[in-house]
Parts: structure tokens; C-alpha cells; sequence
């Protein structure tokens, strides 16, 4: 083929002039819309079939158009097609490839459609496959959340708010919250595929085709469970891919506090974590340093999900109905959120597994905070102290542990005595951290007992998923 053949419009036939190069660079997107090549095919393939199903075309034709775009389909495979920005974009070059291979009946391919209900078409296929990507991605590392607790439901750590040590947790609990984010991700995932999964060819250009065509039919050819309602709606809508694009930035929100805490959890102030060494990177002027890249940068990179989430939505706000060029722009944002989140997906997978757990470093922490005050003032509830005057009563007694350097473990009892006549023998196994958390037993509560519980109904979810 020579490539004066090769890159004359589709849509030349009403043009005198030809078109001006920066137009012609400013307008293409078949530098980034290429990655919908299989999905193009996959479409074209379903059309024709449906159309030689309606007697538009005869089977003759269909096999003819069906064996030519397997070709091209090989050849895209094996890297041979070239891509002619001429063609502005994926569904352009491979027509005009297939009317050069196969010849005229080529030109057949395109009754009854329009590339604006094609595009529209192309990517809620491609989206669906990539959101059953991230689903699987997504799992592995909740399964991985839940054998980190599993193996942790006894660990003791201080829990935070404020940042400031606030009772003891188990380190098991404390996965398994980072879990039950990841899970209604994932079920966001599964909400969100059901919108995408919804067949917009037969809307052609924007009013339907006068042609008898069957969509149920060509629905069914490429796994589609609905079909669209309106054609207006069906072409120039993108709600699907901000939708997608708001989960996909939810569950970049959630990876990234993780992130900020193993990246404090790993400092040596923390002292909490350790990461494998395959999984870290060093510095090239501090010989000592080990550095938590991958979490850094999967809380860095959470900022251009959220920027491609704002791209989308003022991509579509003033877009009068149906299709507009406006439309094009949804693609790099959305190429990127499905790149960032699977790559930072695989980085939590990856590096889940070599998390090593300082138990020494995070019971002595939980020591230091204090953490079983909470736990004095309800043994006074018990002994019938309104929850307000043992506050106060304990806010006393922490004072004064503090400034004696104590535990509140290791104040004798006429220590104790002084600040309440309730204090007895039996305020001892409450002080202790491993009593504080075994006394939360209750569901959603991080006594170890419940995280083993938690754990079995994790893996019966994600056993159930399969
Ligand atoms: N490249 C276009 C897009 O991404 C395909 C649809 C173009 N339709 C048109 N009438 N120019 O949206």
C-alpha cells in the first residue's frame, strides 16, 4: 500500500480543501486512542455479524469484512500496522486498511453506525475488561490485608487519634480496617461495571439508523447485559468513565493513607515496619538510608487520579447533547487512571508480603501512651462512679504518672488511693495492655477473638468472589 492510499479520509467526499497539518496534529487521537484497537475489532466484528443476521448484508460480505479484520488484527498483535495520523484516530485507520485488503465491500462495514456510538462502544468494552483487572488486583491485596491479620490478631499496637497515642489495638484489627476500605472498593468496582456494561451501538451518529437492525443480537455477541434507551444519551454521555474514574480515585485515597502510615510506621522514629529490600530503594548521597518509595509514590501519584477526575467532569459540564469532539479528551485521563491504579495496585501486592512486623518496638510504644487509661475509668463505672467524675479521677492519676515517670501498671495501690477509694487489687489485669484489648470483644471491636472472627468472614467473602 502506498501511503497516499493509505491516509485519505474517510469523510474527504464534502472537502475541496485538504486538511491543514496543524488540524490535522491538533484533532488526531489515534496516538493515544489505539489502545482501543482489540475493543474496535471486537465491535466491528459483532456489527457485521448482526448485519448479515438482518439480511443487510449478505453472508458472503460478512465473512469477507470478518476475515479481513482478523487480519488486521494479527497484524496490530505483531506490531506490523502502521498508524497514520492522517486517519485522526483507531477506528479510521483500521476502515481504511480493511478497504484496502479485502477491497470495496469493505466500505460496508460502516452501514448503519457512526464512530460516535462505535467510540462510545469501544470504550465501555475496554473499561469493562480493565475493571475486572483492578477487581482481581484489588483482591489480591485485600487477601493479603487478611493474612497479615490473621497472623497479627494478637500483635499489640498503639492506636492513634490525633495522631497522638490513644488506646491499644491489635495490629490484626488495624489491617483489617485497611481491608474493609478496600472491600467497598471493590464492591464499587462491581456496582460501577453494571452502568458500563450497557450497549451503545445502534444510536449511529446520534438518532438511530434506519436500518432493521437487531441489537439484542450484537448485545449478546459481545457480552453487553443492556442495552442503551436513547441514542442522544448513548453517544455523548461519559458519566460511565467519571464514574469509574471517582472509584478508581476513591481507591487511591485509601492506598494513600496507608501509604503515609508505613512510611511513618518504617522511620526510626516509628520503628514499626520493616519492608523487604527488593521493595525499597536507597539514597545516593546517605549511605545508611532505606527509603519507602513505593508508598511515597503511590501517595503522590494519588494526585493525578483526583486531576483526571476533574479533567472528566469539566470535560463533560458543558456539553450540549449529543456528541461532541469534546468527547476525544476523556481518554488519556481515563488511560492514565486505569495505568496508575493497576501499577499501584501491584505495588501493594508486591510489598504486602514482605512487611515485617516490630512487635518489641510496637508494644513498647503502646506502653509509653498511656493507652489503658480508658480502661481504669470504666473499671470505676463498674464500681459505680459516673463516666465523667472517673474521667476527671483518671486524668488525675495519669498527671501523676507522668510527672513520677510511671506506668499506670506500676503505681502501688496506695498510690492509687489517693485519687479514688474504688481502687482495689483487681485494677491490675485491666491496666495491662493485653487485657485492655481482649475486653473489646465485641463485633467490630479489636479484641483478638474478634479479629480471628473477622478474618474467617474475609476469607469466606473473597472465597465467595471466586
Ligand atoms: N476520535 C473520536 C473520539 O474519540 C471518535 C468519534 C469521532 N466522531 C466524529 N464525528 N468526529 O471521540
Amino acid at each position: 500500500m502506498t501511503s497516499k492510499q493509505a491516509t485519505v479520509k474517510p469523510w474527504a467526499g464534502r472537502f475541496s480543501e485538504s486538511t491543514d497539518s496543524f488540524v490535522e496534529s491538533f484533532t488526531e487521537s489515534v496516538s493515544f486512542d489505539q489502545r482501543l484497537a482489540m475493543h474496535d475489532i471486537a465491535g466491528s466484528l459483532a456489527h457485521v455479524q448482526m448485519l448479515a443476521h438482518v439480511k443487510v448484508l449478505t453472508d458472503t460480505e460478512c465473512e469477507q469484512i470478518s476475515a479481513g479484520l482478523q487480519s488486521i488484527r494479527s497484524n496490530i498483535e505483531s506490531g506490523e500496522f502502521s498508524w497514520h495520523t492522517a486517519l485522526e484516530d483507531v477506528h479510521m485507520n483500521i476502515e481504511s486498511v480493511l478497504v484496502e485488503t479485502i477491497g470495496e465491500v469493505g466500505k460496508k462495514l460502516h452501514t448503519g453506525r457512526s464512530r460516535n456510538d462505535q467510540v462510545a462502544t469501544d470504550l465501555r468494552l475496554y473499561l469493562r475488561e480493565a475493571v475486572d483487572d483492578i477487581s482481581i488486583q484489588l483482591i489480591a491485596v485485600m487477601t493479603e490485608l487478611v493474612n497479615i491479620a490473621d497472623r497479627e490478631a494478637e500483635t499489640i499496637m498503639p492506636g492513634f487519634t490525633h495522631m497522638q497515642s490513644a488506646q491499644p489495638v491489635t495490629f490484626g484489627h488495624h489491617m483489617l480496617a485497611w481491608y474493609e476500605m478496600l472491600q467497598r472498593d471493590q464492591l464499587r468496582l462491581t456496582e460501577c461495571r453494571a452502568r458500563i456494561n450497557i450497549m451503545p451501538l445502534g444510536s449511529a451518529a446520534l438518532a438511530g439508523t434506519s436500518f432493521p437492525i437487531d441489537r439484542e443480537f450484537t448485545a449478546q455477541l459481545l457480552g453487553f447485559d443492556a442495552l442503551s434507551s436513547n441514542s442522544l444519551d448513548a453517544v455523548s454521555d461519559r458519566d460511565f468513565v467519571i464514574e469509574f474514574v471517582a472509584v478508581g480515585s476513591l481507591i487511591m485515597m485509601h492506598l494513600s493513607r496507608f501509604s503515609e502510615e508505613m512510611v511513618l510506621w518504617m522511620s526510626s522514629q516509628f520503628g514499626f515496619i520493616d519492608l523487604g529490600d527488593a521493595w525499597c530503594t536507597g539514597s545516593s548521597i546517605m549511605p545508611q538510608k532505606k527509603n519507602p518509595d513505593l508508598p511515597e509514590l503511590v501517595r503522590g501519584k494519588t494526585g493525578r487520579v483526583y486531576g483526571s477526575l476533574m479533567a472528566l467532569l469539566t470535560l463533560m459540564k458543558g456539553q450540549p447533547l449529543a456528541y461532541n469532539r469534546d468527547n476525544q479528551e476523556d481518554k488519556e485521563n481515563l488511560f492514565d487512571v486505569i495505568d496508575t491504579v493497576q501499577a499501584c495496585l501491584q505495588a501493594y501486592a508486591g510489598m504486602l508480603p514482605t512487611l515485617v512486623v516490630k512487635k518489641e518496638a510496637m508494644l513498647e510504644a503502646a506502653e509509653r501512651g498511656y493507652g489503658t487509661a480508658t480502661d481504669m475509668a470504666d473499671y470505676l463505672v463498674h464500681k459505680g462512679i459516673p463516666f465523667r467524675d472517673a474521667h476527671a479521677i483518671v486524668g488525675k492519676t495519669v498527671q501523676f504518672a507522668i510527672e513520677t515517670q510511671s506506668k499506670l501498671s506500676a503505681l502501688s495501690l496506695a498510690d492509687l488511693l489517693q485519687f479514688s477509694e474504688h481502687f482495689d487489687e483487681d485494677i491490675y489485669p485491666i491496666l495491662e495492655l493485653k487485657g485492655s484489648v481482649a475486653a473489646r470483644d465485641h463485633k467490630g471491636g479489636t479484641a483478638p477473638n474478634q479479629v480471628k472472627k473477622a478474618v474467617r468472614q474475609a476469607r469466606d467473602y473473597l472465597a465467595s468472589l471466586n
